[in-house]
């Protein structure tokens, strides 16, 4: 069974209440049931985890190493200017896909430029909460 770690980074525990025009009316915990159910359908076991500190993140990427065969995270601000979560995602083997709600290529300039993509296999942005749907349906499609 394939064992993915899915990151939601800082201000996603907002969501549903955040900016809902640009990033829906769907909350976090919505959006992480219907990835349990689809994880189950695709026959693969799924790892949440929602954190607003940079290092917990790169701890938690570090961490992946010993279980995960791949990773799906929406770094969310720190996809603009987290070289630590970059470097995280290239110190280790695991492919990893980049999510967003917004097309971060549509909004403000500063975030169009991402940190975290030339370290990932691909990146998924522009769909609302299907951005993280279609990322399970590529991970499950990934070799390692
Ligand atoms: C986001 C886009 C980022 O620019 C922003 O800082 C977020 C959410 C998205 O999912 O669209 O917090 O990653």
């Amino acid at each position: 069974m394939k064992k993915v770690l899915i990151i939601h980074g800082p201000n996603l525990n907002l969501l549903g209440q955040r900016e809902p025009d640009v990033y829906g009316p769907v909350s976090m915990a919505d959006i992480n049931s219907r990835l349990e159910e689809k994880a189950r359908a695709l026959n693969m076991e799924i790892k949440i985890v929602q954190s607003n500190h940079e290092g917990e993140i790169v701890t938690t990427i570090q961490q992946a190493m010993t279980w995960a065969d791949g990773i799906i995270i929406n770094p969310a601000a720190y996809t603009h200017t987290s070289v630590a979560i970059r470097d995280a995602i290239s110190s280790i083997n695991i492919p990893t896909i980049e999510v967003h709600l917004s097309n971060i290529y549509k909004r403000e300039d500063f975030r169009q430029k991402s940190f975290i993509a030339p370290v990932c296999v691909g990146q998924i942005s522009g769909f609302g909460e299907n951005s993280y749907y279609l990322a399970l349906e590529a991970a499950a499609n990934i070799k390692k």
